[in-house]
This record gives structure tokens, sequence and C-alpha cells, in this order.
């Protein structure tokens, strides 16, 4: 936990274990991104009444808590992680230890799992979305659903609202992420609204870098590195694979539908 004990209250707790996956403790990129969003608020519009927000691979939720604790107009928070490795019980367990802090109660935890969501059979990208309708699971028709059925929808089933902003922090690390998790993006977006904010570590595995964003570009979306406003720009970093020690750094990036960005998007630029 840390607090600067002004602006935002970053007081929200996560318990650390260590877990199959990568989520049991919060990682850098998320605190990051809450500092980001803080700074950016009004640019990025999100203060705005009434909003949906979506997070891929929410960990802890240390982010959701964040935000639903310190933006009182957002209508929605879906915390969304894998069922493998127990991440959806943890993210739940850690949700729930905040229920106390205000704004918490808009958070929904979802399972949804990027893998399960892309078409194994299918190589081109447009067929390889796999997108299930909210509706499969209907326990009255005893048919189990995918584990991204709940929430692999275009739309907020608790608002009926296109996803305002997708979240997401220190995601890539294996090359199937890479692919899936572009598609995931492209299947939840809806162009001129939704605003995909991912924050990364830059240069922990170039080669990953590099066929993430490839694949954000084959999958129809653009996506520019964005700074704080309070801040100096900072020089660039090398291309990827270009220096064989290149020092780690943490970029958010600012991601949509090509040809139709949110205004809030073009705000950034
Ligand atoms: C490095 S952790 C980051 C967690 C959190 N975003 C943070 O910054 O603290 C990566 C997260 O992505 C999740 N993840 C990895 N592969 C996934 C998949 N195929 N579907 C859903 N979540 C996945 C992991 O379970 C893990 O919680």
């Amino acid at each position: 936990m840390f607090n600067r004990g002004e602006g935002w209250q970053y007081d929200a707790i996560s318990e650390l274990k260590p877990l199959v996956t990568t989520g049991g403790h919060v990682w850098p990129a998320a605190r990051h991104l809450a500092e980001f969003l803080e700074s950016e608020l009004d640019k990025l519009n999100i203060g705005r009444p009434g909003i949906s927000l979506i997070e891929l691979g929410a960990g802890c939720g240390w982010l959701g808590v964040t935000l639903a604790r310190n933006v009182a107009s957002i209508a929605s928070i879906c915390l969304t992680e894998q069922e493998n490795g127990g991440g959806v019980s943890w993210l739940d367990h850690n949700v729930a230890l905040n229920r106390s802090l205000p704004g918490v109660d808009k958070i929904h935890v979802r399972p949804l799992d990027w893998d399960a969501c892309i078409h194994p059979s299918s190589s081109t990208v447009e067929s390889s979305l796999h997108v299930i309708p909210a509706d499969v699971g209907d326990s009255k028709t005893s048919r189990r659903a995918p584990a991204c059925a709940a929430v692999i929808d275009k739309v907020d089933p608790e608002t009926g609202r296109p996803w305002d902003f997708i979240l997401g922090s220190d995601l890539i690390y294996t090359e199937k992420g890479c692919e899936a998790l572009p598609r995931v993006m492209k299947a939840l977006a809806t162009p001129e609204v939704t605003q995909i904010l991912y924050c990364h570590t830059k240069h922990r595995f170039d080669h990953l870098d590099l066929k993430f964003f490839e694949e954000l570009d084959k999958c129809g979306l653009q996506y520019v590195e964005v700074n704080r406003s309070d801040q100096l720009p900072r020089p660039a970093s090398p291309p990827p694979l270009t220096e064989l020690f290149p020092e780690m750094r943490i970029a958010v990036y600012n991601i949509s539908i090509k040809a139709f960005p949110p205004s809030s998007m073009l705000k950034m630029d």
C-alpha cells in the first residue's frame, strides 16, 4: 500500500500470494497506470457521469479498486481474470477485502480467459474472433458457458452501454498473450467510443513487444505511447532488439480502433 497523502486515496488493500498465474501481487504497471489516470482524469474525461469500464487480467484488483474508490461518477467497473490457477477467486478475495471503501460496490468480478475467446482453428484475424453471446450458459438450458461468455460482449451488462474504457497493466509476457490480447481488445471495443489504456513494461521481452504491436496493427487497432501532461516527455526508448540490455520502461499506450478514435483520445496527442 502507498499513499501520497493528497489527491487520490491510494489505500486499496491487496494480499500477496504466489499463484500459478502471475496475478498474485500488484505489478508496477498497475500503480503507474493509476497515477497516469489520476493526472489525466480531465483530458480522458473519465469523470463524466455514467461510464462503464472493464479491466483485463486484473490480478489482485488493486487498480480497479483504486478507480472505484476515487472516481465516484463511474457507473460500473468490470474486473476480469482467468479462472485457471485460481485467478478469479484470488481477484474476488482481494476485492472483498476492500468492500468497506466507498465505490467498491460498483465493481463486478467476471471470468474472462483471452485464450478461450480465440477460435483455435482459424488463421485469419477477423474470423478468429470467437465472440460468444452473453446469454449462452443460461442455467435453464444447462449449456456450459465458456469462461469468457459472461463478458465477451461490446456492451456492459450492468449499464447496457458500450465499454467507455478498457484497461490493462503488465499483461504481455507470452507469445500466446501477444495474439490473444489484441483480439479480445478488438472484440470488446466500439468505434468512436472505446478508449483502451494499456500500461506496458517495455524491453522486458523485446521480441514480445514487437509481436504485440504487430498483432495490434493486424487487428485494426492503432496505438500511441502517451505521457503525463505534468511531466516532460521522455526521450524515445530504443526500438526493440536494437540494444543488448535495454533499460526497462513502463509506458502507457492509448489504443483504439483505426480511423474511429474516441474524441478523448485525440485530446491526448
Ligand atoms: C503480470 S500479471 C498483472 C496483473 C495486474 N494487471 C497488475 O498489473 O497487477 C498478468 C495477469 O494477466 C492474467 N492473464 C494471463 N493470461 C491470461 C488469459 N489468457 N486470460 C485472462 N487473464 C490472463 C494473469 O492471470 C495475471 O493476473
